[in-house]
């Protein structure tokens, strides 16, 4: 089976606070868009499972959460494991705040469960995701959603209007357990306007929803990455974006545009002094 796993966007991201088990409670808008990695899945004989990537830095074999939720999905059957090849192309930037690895993870889960005749329904099936990582259960509803809890608990929203989005992932990593203490330490001085998007997805405004786009965690990003993430926003909103964001833990900034041939001229204006650049639509 070849299957695509699409990355996120958050159109917001809010912190409510942290809790006792050390996750912290969340509020965020997720938006799931074209840039994508390709998996194929093919049983072998007698192999066991097995994960491979075409980036030779990301954990192969059972460390990847890929081999994780085929574990967790055969668990959830009841099932003995098979032996299957997970063969990863890897095109969604790595510790960018695009969710790379749970949309790889939540892809298994939803192939697995299609070649296994659907015997999980997609809400079982997040359950299972939830298991493997916070962002895995939205992963495998993908849209437009509203995320709350540690990020599982999901509601379905209006789709985002018909837009071109411009991502501009910058030349730095992000690690998001780092970032998560960071915010710990700080109180936040601004917060999205996550009902007031919401209104927006409802009367279908786009430049609304763009204007309202926000992320606690750029807040408490190092000085120098906070720079380059708002020289990123900046240069998406000069080139016509309606507006702009990072998403998640970062670093990746993106910008909405309401017309293609604009995001194409952004794309082509920001792509002079960064490498990783994507011009797609969201699903
Ligand atoms: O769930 P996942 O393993 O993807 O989370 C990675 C890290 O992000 C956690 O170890 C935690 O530090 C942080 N996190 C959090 N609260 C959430 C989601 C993630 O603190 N709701």
């Amino acid at each position: 089976m070849e299957i695509q796993a699409f990355a996120k966007l958050n159109l917001t991201l809010d912190v409510l606070g942290k809790r006792p088990d050390g996750y912290h409670d969340l509020r965020m808008v997720m938006q799931s868009i074209t840039l994508c990695d390709t998996l194929t899945l093919t049983p072998n004989q007698g192999q066991g499972l097995r994960v491979s990537t075409d980036l030779h830095f990301l954990p192969t074999g059972e460390k990847n959460l890929a081999a994780i939720a085929a574990r967790r999905f055969w668990e959830a059957l009841g099932c003995p494991a098979e032996d299957l090849d997970i063969c990863i192309r890897k095109r969604i930037p790595v510790c960018a705040g695009m969710a790379g690895g749970s949309t790889d993870a939540a892809a298994v889960l939803r192939a697995l469960n299609q070649r296994a005749g659907s015997p999980l329904t997609p809400a079982e099936l997040a359950r299972v995701g939830e298991q493997v990582g916070s962002d895995v259960p939205y992963c495998v509803l993908g849209g437009t959603a509203l995320a709350e809890g540690r990020g599982e608990r999901l509601t379905p929203l209006p789709a985002l209007p018909r837009c071109w989005v411009v991502v501009c992932k910058p030349e730095f990593a992000i690690s998001t357990p780092e970032l998560f203490a960071r915010i710990d330490s700080v109180r936040l001085r601004c917060r999205p306007d996550t009902d007031g998007l919401l209104s927006a997805l409802e009367e279908g405004d786009l430049g609304g929803a763009a204007r309202r786009m926000y992320n606690v965690f750029e807040d408490v990003l190092p000085p120098r990455q906070r720079d380059r993430v708002g020289e990123l926003k900046n240069a998406l909103i000069q080139a016509g974006a309606l507006g702009a964001n990072m998403s998640g833990t970062g670093p990746t900034a993106f910008g909405l545009f309401d017309c293609p041939e604009a995001a194409e001229e952004a794309r082509a204006v920001l792509a002079e002094n960064c490498r990783d650049i994507f011009l797609c639509q969201t699903v």
